[in-house]
């Protein structure tokens, strides 16, 4: 396998990435975020992309998500794992924990959400009733069972908003009755535009803080990232132990 990790909020690089390239391939849909770093990695190949850039520019209603996966495919991986800092919703969750979804809700707008833009020969429709790879999901799970940790959480629905302002208390308790155990910014269009080019994409979802509502404390965006910083060590533990396999 050759995988692409998208790095979210707070994840710009891997450290122990053994780089041996940077690309910044073109694409009919404009430009990508940063280069395309690629190296090794436990072994393994693998091509890391920061979804809002190295200094955190890019917000998520505006990264080129079109652009990302096109190039990613260009470069002929075989698979996307996505990692997101987002709000905990369920109760279940604490701030730390890492959540690997199970479903999307879709609350965002105006993003260029497809590639079947009316320019292609023929709409795609695609089956996104599962929206995240199943196979690809099964070693991520495997992987995480692994590691036997309480801090990892299978399964729950990411729910997607806008941002990049957080949300309101109101906004996620309606979430929170939609059936959302988790809120994020940037999984959608990211998966269903992956899931056109037939790239297996499968998210790691870092719970930063509890959504707002949930627990009343004020969100920052640098206690969101110092979470995530520990957070980040989790991640490249379970693509580590992913890779091996
Ligand atoms: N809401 C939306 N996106 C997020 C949050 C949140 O509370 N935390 C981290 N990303």
């Amino acid at each position: 396998m050759k995988y692409a990790v998208i790095g979210g909020s707070g994840l710009y690089k891997i450290d122990e990435l053994l780089v041996t390239d940077r690309i910044r391939p073109t694409t009919p849909y404009g430009k990508i975020s940063d280069d395309i770093v690629v190296g090794t990695f436990a072994k393994h190949e693998l091509y890391f992309l920061p979804r809002h850039g190295v200094d955190h520019a890019i917000p998520p209603h505006k990264v080129n998500y079109q652009a990302n996966i096109w190039a990613l495919n260009e470069a002929g991986i075989s698979g996307i794992i996505a990692v997101n800092a987002v709000g905990g919703i369920a109760s279940n969750l604490k701030s730390g924990n890492i959540v690997i979804p199970e479903q999307i809700i879709d609350y965002t707008y105006g993003r260029e959400h497809t590639y079947s833009d009316g320019t292609t020969e023929q709409v795609n429709h695609v089956d996104f009733s599962h929206p995240f790879d199943r196979a690809l999901r099964h070693l991520l799970i495997e992987a995480v069972n692994k590691l036997d940790s309480s801090t990892y959480h299978i399964g729950g629905v990411y729910g997607c908003t806008q941002g990049p302002r957080f949300e309101t208390a109101a906004e996620i308790q309606r979430m929170k009755n939609d059936g959302c155990t988790v809120v994020g910014m940037t999984a959608m269009p990211e998966a269903s535009l992956a899931r056109e080019l037939s790239i297996p994409y499968v998210g790691i979802n870092i719970v930063a803080n509890m959504a707002p509502g949930i627990s009343d404390e004020i969100i920052t965006i640098d206690d969101i990232f110092q979470v995530v910083e520990k957070g980040n060590s989790k991640v490249l533990d379970i693509i580590r132990v992913m890779a091996k396999s």
